[in-house]
């Protein structure tokens, strides 16, 4: 049972709320499972950006047949006009970016006024130590918490670097970026979508996986 669907998704479905008529951007829009979801919703426009080739192309494959677009570009690089979108959605991909502030500012620029961003990352408990345990996980170690900075992760056979940040750090960027918080919420685990599997539920419990931040333009 997958953590983003008990746990994530309907965080980030809540934090977004009606979506009809919005100019929605996705960064690190990975496949754009979200994008089609909210083109359903009503939303008028989404653009996903994704910095993987591959996951530009799973993406245009999702959002065939839908007026939603894919493009391949690097977040960090990002730039758009003023009040090019009125929402934006990252999903567990901004703890892949170093310089996050940067991000946030982009992010602040090309929003229309009163425009929000919704994003989660992986739990700042989860992204300050690996300890290299194997799914599924019984324990979990939390050290080097308010060390920020880069960490090296095993990811489908491959090395990926996340970068560490405290909760503290996440709100801070926000606010600093020009943002008043709207929500933050640490994703728990959502009962009716564990199809009664009681012993997951339980496991679910015990630990934060996601970290969710809501901000509205200032
Ligand atoms: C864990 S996946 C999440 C994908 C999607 N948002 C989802 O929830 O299914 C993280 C995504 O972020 C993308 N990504 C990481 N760093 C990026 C960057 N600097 N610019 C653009 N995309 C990036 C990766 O290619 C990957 O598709």
């Amino acid at each position: 049972m997958s953590p983003n669907h008990v746990m994530e998704e309907p965080a980030l479905l809540d934090a977004m709320g009606t979506v009809t008529g919005l100019r929605v951007l996705d960064l690190g829009c990975g496949d754009a499972a979200i994008g089609r979801t909210l083109l359903n919703a009503g939303c008028s426009s989404y653009l996903g950006l994704d910095g993987s080739a591959a996951m530009v192309e799973a993406a245009g494959e999702t959002l065939q047949g839908t007026s939603g677009r894919a493009e391949q570009v690097d977040m960090e690089d990002f730039a758009a006009p003023p009040s090019s979108f009125d929402l934006i959605v990252s999903r567990l991909a901004l703890h892949y970016v170093e310089d996050f502030a940067a991000v946030l500012m982009a992010c602040h620029a090309c929003l229309s006024p009163g425009g929000r961003i919704v994003f989660s990352v992986v739990h700042p408990v989860l992204s300050s130590y690996d300890a290299g345990t194997r799914e599924p996980r019984t324990n979990w170690i939390v050290d080097d918490y308010f060390l920020k900075g880069p960490r090296q992760r095993s990811w489908l056979g491959g090395s990926v670097t996340w970068f560490h940040r405290t909760v503290e750090d996440y709100v801070d960027a926000l606010v600093n970026a020009g943002f008043a918080l709207s929500a933050l919420r640490e994703c728990a685990p959502r009962e009716e979508r564990f199809d009664g599997d009681l012993a997951e539920l339980a496991r679910r419990r015990r630990v934060p996986l996601f970290l969710l931040l809501s901000g509205t333009r200032i």
